[in-house]
């Protein structure tokens, strides 16, 4: 008989391999719903928290180094100053009850901006409903976190108009590559589960070039989550201005506890790939456990979605390691029911 753990690492294992044809729904509702952007729009927020946040964050770094738009992305209840009439706002929350993105909604139509919801449904659905405001729906009954392949999708849909050529064509070669990777990275002698193994029961850091940044932070909530278990994630070059001081006073002894995974883009500079070289030969004398993680292609679309994908199966390898299911996250539901949400919030 299959156990609940089986059933959730079976489920997970399933919806990771999903990514792409995901991905490529989530697109092709973006462009449905999206309105044209005007010249004003070009600066545009996404509002989201945890596992919907990731995915406008994960899309951050294709929109502000290809496209002529600017993407903040926020996680609070707090619109910064600025987004008021004549810039987008995107409001995404998988399940539509979160309190921070409801706030923010509010907040977004009191200061005139043009605001689209990406959500599964709940009360953002229905206040967006009922204000006329546009919603992209995405299918119900998931884990926010395993809606990534939606969400961002349906985020880069909404904005394909500010890229200089459409993203359509690239994207289904970007799904297809994606595809054959997951079978590889699904094996057990396969790349996702060498990482986990050398990984162990170290911590993990997860460090990453500022533009692949919200891939370290996707891989890192995804061990947390998943393995049920702390890790960690830091930006290269900034790291190189102070967490360097960190490792430099760590033990040998110490320095075994951790295992860094650098995730190494082709598409790097020169100055980043000698600082990294640099960074690895110090913790490397240290004994510090290191993992080149090498994104597979040099167009940043193709390494972000094989980065995702990649990272999701490490969690996964080491969530059975650990023999935790990787399914529920009992700890954000009690949070959740202990501060309350929705109706919480006062308009
Ligand atoms: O992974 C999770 O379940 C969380 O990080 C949620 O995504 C987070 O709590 C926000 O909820 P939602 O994505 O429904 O807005």
């Amino acid at each position: 008989m299959t156990t609940a753990r089986g059933d959730g690492l079976g489920r997970m294992r399933a919806l990771a391999a999903a990514l792409p044809d995901a991905l490529e729904t989530g697109y092709r509702s973006g462009r449905e719903v999206a309105a044209p952007l005007s010249k004003q729009e070009l600066r545009v927020a996404a509002v989201g928290m945890g596992g919907s946040g990731i995915a406008a964050d994960l899309a951050r770094g294709l929109v502000e180094s290809e496209s002529r738009a600017s993407l903040t992305v926020v996680r609070s209840a707090h619109l910064p100053r600025g987004f008021g009439a004549g810039s987008e706002v995107l409001l995404v929350s998988y399940s539509g009850n979160t309190w921070e993105t409801l706030a923010a909604y509010d907040m977004a139509g009191r200061a005139g901006a043009r605001r689209t919801v990406i959500t599964s449904g709940g009360t953002l659905l229905e206040r967006a409903e009922s204000d006329g405001v546009v919603a992209l729906t995405v299918p119900p009954g998931l884990p926010p976190r395993s809606a990534v392949g939606y969400l961002l999708g349906g985020v880069l849909g909404l904005l394909d108009s500010v890229f200089p050529e459409s993203l359509e064509g690239r994207l289904a070669r970007v799904a297809a590559a994606t595809r054959s990777r997951i079978a590889t990275y699904a094996r057990r002698r396969g790349p996702a589960a060498a990482l986990a193994e050398k990984v162990g029961l170290r911590f993990p850091l997860i460090y990453a070039e500022s533009s692949f940044l919200p891939l370290a932070r996707r891989w890192k909530t995804q061990i947390e989550e998943n393995a049920k278990r702390l890790a960690g994630f830091d930006e290269i070059p900034e790291l190189l201005h102070n967490a360097i001081v960190g490792w430099d006073a760590v033990s040998s002894g110490d320095a075994r506890r951790y295992a860094v995974l650098f995730l190494d883009w082709p598409g790097e500079s020169p100055m980043v790939r000698t600082s990294i070289a640099y960074l690895e030969r110090l913790l490397k004398g240290k004994g510090v456990v290191l993992g080149r993680v090498e994104l597979p292609s040099d167009d940043r679309l193709e390494a972000l979605v094989s980065g995702i994908a990649l990272g999701d199966h490490v969690s996964l390898f080491l969530a059975e390691r650990r023999g935790v299911d990787p399914y529920p996250v009992d700890a954000i539901t009690r949070l959740k029911a202990a501060v309350g949400g929705t109706d919480r919030i006062h308009r």
